[in-house]
């Protein structure tokens, strides 16, 4: 959420803090602006709306410079607008700032500045930073900057520049991501690893309340102003990974990869005796059998894949679990004992309200594990142990494999956990078997893009939607839900089948279509009847069955998804659903890569 990137070396800074913005631009995307130390001071150009807007300006009025600092906002203080827009720059315009994160005590600095003479210019919270930098400046950013830290209170992730010190940038963390990327005779500062890998492999993920300053060379200090050391690391991915390809929308190339994304979240996970190995949980068997319970917290997409482990823990180990959204488990007083495990779920590894509720957790004792994406990410590095999903850079906002990974390492999870209680060795196997044939029966999902297309063209029109599901397939329907919300703009809800005579069931007409997940699991007959329901009052249904007959006259579509064991069918019939949601919100013209009001990475609460 924000995206910062910033460049010193001996290329051209404006292309490459473009084309950085371009790679964070799922970050945020209401405006964007680049500063640039030029021969005769900094030079700023700031646009409202997309990134487009500013190559638009760059274009008519290019900036030369070898050092600079760029920013693509997602609005959290002060409306989308110019003057809100980042860099900020000191009154005199000799200093500049670009900040991802909340200051929040930035109404009491503004108020103190203000009655010191400082006339603001923005709304934004960003502002204040660059003024007190300003107060302090004798000469010496650095120094400037580190007492400008100890005023702030709140997350920042931030880069500053300075009219005074050619080649010179200083870049602080806390709360928010920083990332220096470390090449030959040029530095990189930027958000996440996405701008910078296309530069260099070599990055050093920033600590909180790191300030590194970059002049040539980089020096890393931590808060007591003492230097440190921080392990130069190589990105694991290719600058390949973060482009398109030959796909319209990085949302529908990463559905595409699923596939692949899932087998990497199983490779060397699987053992012959029918259970999982995870190194990174750092947890000896002893304590795996001791929990008592587990609580899974996350955020979005997250909570459903966590909702779906939900039913995996349970049903293989019968060790309780609580699902809770990160945001409200972080403002509870929830009970924790030494016997319970947390689990944090995010993609990004830096949501705000994850990372709070695992301090929230660790405060109160427990050990506190993460599943993550994002290696080096603030969760990642913050949890006791934990297990990446390896499914590659995410890029559209929508998360789609970040979804299929999740679920997949649960269920790995799951049956570690099973194994050691009440999962026998023989379903133990039987489960590995048929794990390792998703990524196949994902292709074949895949195969079925155009009747999804169909449908597609077929309901793009309608405003509102319901999703029902049950059992494993409850979550599936949650997140349909979601996807559609996100990218198409229209209203859906998810439902657990039997719920919908409890309310939904009022508003199905031929208007409301009602997406059903109908594996031949034990409810199935029953699923069949909230089908009925739907048909006796009008509505029009899409299925998603592993059923070999379609669903004859109860379904007006039904897509056939492969068969699997029943607690594994949220890998596969998800995947048509991330199918529908993307093409409904093509065919209606959305954004599907940065939709409406939405980040991804949101470091803010
Ligand atoms: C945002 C994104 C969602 C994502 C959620 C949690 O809302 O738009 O796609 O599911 O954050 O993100 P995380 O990185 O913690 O999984």
């Amino acid at each position: 959420m924000c995206g910062i990137v910033a460049y010193t070396g001996s290329r051209n800074a404006q292309q490459i803090l473009v084309e950085g913005l371009r790679k964070l631009e799922y970050r945020g995307y209401d405006s964007a602006g680049v500063c640039i130390q030029g021969d005769k001071g900094l030079n700023l150009v700031r646009t409202k709306g997309k990134l487009v807007e500013l190559e638009n300006a760059l274009q008519i009025g290019p900036l030369t410079g070898k050092v600079g600092i760029g920013h693509t906002r997602w609005a959290t203080h002060g409306a989308p607008s110019v003057v809100n827009a980042h860099p900020h720059t000191s009154v005199d315009g000799k200093i500049a700032v670009v900040h991802n994160g909340i200051i929040e005590n930035y109404s009491i600095i503004k108020s103190a500045l203000e009655k010191e003479g400082v006339v603001f210019k923005s709304e934004t919270d960003t502002e204040v930073i660059v003024h007190l930098v300003h107060k302090f400046y004798k000469g010496d950013l650095a120094k400037a900057v580190s007492e400008a830290l100890t005023h702030l209170e709140g997350a920042f992730g931030i880069v500053v520049v300075s009219a005074q010190e050619p080649g010179v940038l200083v870049g602080a963390r806390r709360g928010s991501p920083l990332v220096l990327g470390v090449g030959d005779g040029e530095f990189f500062l930027a958000s996440d690893v996405a701008p910078i890998v296309e530069h260099t492999q070599k990055v050093v993920y920033l600590d909180d309340n790191d300030m590194v300053v970059l002049n040539g060379t980089y020096k890393i200090t931590n808060q007591a102003n003492a230097e440190v050391r921080r392990e130069v690391q190589n990105i694991e991915f290719s600058a390949e990974q973060v482009a398109r390809g030959n796909f319209e929308h990085f949302m529908l190339k990463e559905i595409f990869e699923q596939p692949n994304t899932v087998l990497n979240s199983l490779r060397g996970r699987i053992l012959p005796e029918g259970t999982a190995k995870l190194n990174g949980l750092n947890l000896v068997n002893q304590e795996l059998r001791s929990i008592q319970r587990v609580i899974i917290a996350a955020c979005g997409t997250s909570f459903y894949a966590a909702k779906v482990g939900e039913y995996l823990i349970e049903e293989l180990s019968g060790i309780p679990v609580e699902v809770e959204y990160a945001s409200e488990f972080r403002y509870r007083n929830p009970i924790i004992t030494d016997k319970t495990l947390v689990f944090v779920i995010s993609q990004s590894g830096e949501t705000a309200d994850t990372l709070a509720a695992l301090r929230e957790a660790k405060q109160k004792g427990a050990t506190v594990l993460g599943i993550c994406n994002v290696v080096g990410s603030s969760i990642a590095r913050e949890t006791d142990g934990g297990v990446y999903l390896h499914a590659g850079p995410e890029i559209g906002v929508a998360s789609t494999k970040a979804f299929t990974s999740q679920v997949t390492v649960l269920t790995l999870i799951a049956l570690l956990l099973g194994r050691m209680r009440r999962t026998s060795a023989d379903e133990g196997m039987k489960i590995c078997k048929a794990l390792a044939k998703i990524p196949d029966q994902i292709k074949e999902i895949l195969k079925l893009n155009d009747q999804i297309k169909v449908i597609a063209k077929e309901f793009k029109d309608k405003e509102n939607f319901l999703f029902l599901g049950r059992g494993y397939n409850y979550p599936v329907a949650l997140e349909g839900a979601l996807k559609l919300k996100e990218i198409s703009n229209i209203h859906a809800e998810g439902y657990p089948a039997a719920e919908m005579k409890h309310g939904p069931i009022a508003l199905i007409d031929a208007n409301m279509p009602t997406v059903v997940i109908a594996p031949t699991d034990a409810l199935f007959d029953k699923v069949l009847s909230n089908m009925q329901e739907v048909k006796a009052r009008g509505g029009r249904i899409i299925a998603i069955t592993d059923a070999e007959a379609n669903l004859g006259k109860l379904a007006d579509y039904t897509i056939v998804i492969p068969k699997t064991l029943h607690m594994l069918t949220p890998l596969l019939s998800v995947v048509p659903l991330q199918l529908l949601a993307y093409h409904i919100a093509v065919m209606r013209g959305c954004d599907v890569d940065t939709p409406r009001n939405l980040a991804k990475s949101v470091t803010v609460e």
